[in-house]
This record gives structure tokens, C-alpha cells and sequence, in this order.
């Protein structure tokens, strides 16, 4: 059994969904939760499921204290699921297999500033037919590790932001635990 550290700043659904998943999966088990933002939903989330959760500032992910904290769980795989800040080269050294989901179609849609909703709205600005989510792995460039997985999804009916995010949510709960799954799986 592998342990799997979610780190997420917000909502928190996608954590969620794999918490649930790896509930029923003998491959792995999400061992903790750490978020950067004090009052995020998937703290919430982590209480519920009695998953411990670690807190910290930006300051705090670059000085050794988020390493410092993650020894204790003995991380295999590390996943962002809605995680804002850049993950520091710092914990990459010890932690390589660090992945990540974003919600288009990379290169499309990437880098920095292209996060949650404003990747969704620059997709409906350029009107686009379709977009996506990205599953890679994390390197010391936002969005540029080495692809994992993509699935697209029509969006020619969708007339806002909002319904462009309800369509990537709807394919990320449905294959991030799974493609996790694999990583697990092929890695063992
Ligand atoms: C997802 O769309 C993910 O691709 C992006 O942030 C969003 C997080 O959603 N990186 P949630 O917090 O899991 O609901």
C-alpha cells in the first residue's frame, strides 16, 4: 500500500473524490492533507474522513517546514489537486514524484496566472470547440512536466466560465483517481 499526500488551497473536490476512490483500492491510501489556506473547504473535507491535515504559509513551503512535516507521512506519490502555489524545487529533491492536474488541454492554457477560473475563461474568449484537464508530473516550471494523461471535452454548448468548469470538474473526479491508480500501480 503506497501513501498518497494531497495538497489542495480551496474546494477541495477533487481531494475528495480520491480520498473516496483509495478508500475501496488497496493500492494506495491518502495519508494527509496540506493546504496553505487556513479556512479551505478540504480541510473540511480531510475532518470528515478523519484524514490528518497540515496547515502552513507560503513562507513555511519554502523554509523547510512543509519538508520537515511531510517526513512523518513517508509520502510515495505526492498530488496537487487545486494546489495555487508553486511547489518548491526544495521538496522536488527528496520528493520527485510529485504530480498535478490542470483543467486544459496543455501546452494550451498553461503557466503562470492560468489557473481555476481564469483558464476557463480565456478558453470561452477564444472559443475554443473543446478543452480538457492535464494530468503530469511536477517539475521546477509551472505546467511543463512531463504529460501523464489528457481527456477533452466538448464545450460548443457552454456559454460561460461556469459551465466550461462544471464540464472539467465532471471529467477530473472521474479519471484523476483512477489515472493515480495506475501511477501506483506501474510503479510498484
Ligand atoms: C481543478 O479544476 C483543478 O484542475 C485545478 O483546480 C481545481 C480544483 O478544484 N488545478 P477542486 O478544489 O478539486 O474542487
Amino acid at each position: 500500500m503506497k501513501n498518497i499526500v494531497l495538497f489542495a488551497s480551496g474546494n477541495g473536490s477533487n481531494a475528495e473524490e480520491i480520498i473516496r476512490y483509495f478508500k475501496n483500492n488497496n493500492e494506495g491510501v491518502v495519508v494527509a492533507i496540506f493546504s496553505n489556506k487556513a479556512d479551505a473547504k478540504v480541510l473540511e473535507r480531510a475532518k470528515n474522513h478523519n484524514i490528518p491535515s497540515v496547515v502552513f504559509s507560503k513562507t513555511q513551503l519554502n523554509d523547510g517546514f512543509v519538508l520537515e512535516q511531510l517526513h512523518q507521512f513517508q509520502p510515495d506519490l505526492i498530488v496537487l489537486a487545486g494546489f495555487l502555489l508553486k511547489f518548491p524545487e526544495s521538496i522536488l529533491k527528496v520528493y520527485p514524484k510529485v504530480i498535478n492536474i490542470h483543467p486544459a488541454l496543455l501546452p494550451k492554457y498553461g503557466g503562470k496566472g492560468m489557473y481555476g477560473m481564469n483558464v476557463h475563461q480565456a478558453v470561452l474568449e477564444n472559443k475554443e470547440k473543446e478543452t480538457g484537464i492535464t494530468i503530469h508530473y511536477v517539475n521546477e516550471h509551472y505546467d511543463e512536466g512531463e504529460f501523464i494523461f489528457q481527456n477533452s471535452v466538448n464545450i460548443e454548448d457552454c456559454n460561460t466560465a461556469e459551465e466550461i468548469a462544471h464540464k472539467i470538474h465532471e471529467l477530473e473526479h472521474q479519471y484523476f483517481p483512477e489515472v493515480i491508480a495506475g501511477i501506483l500501480t506501474r510503479n510498484s
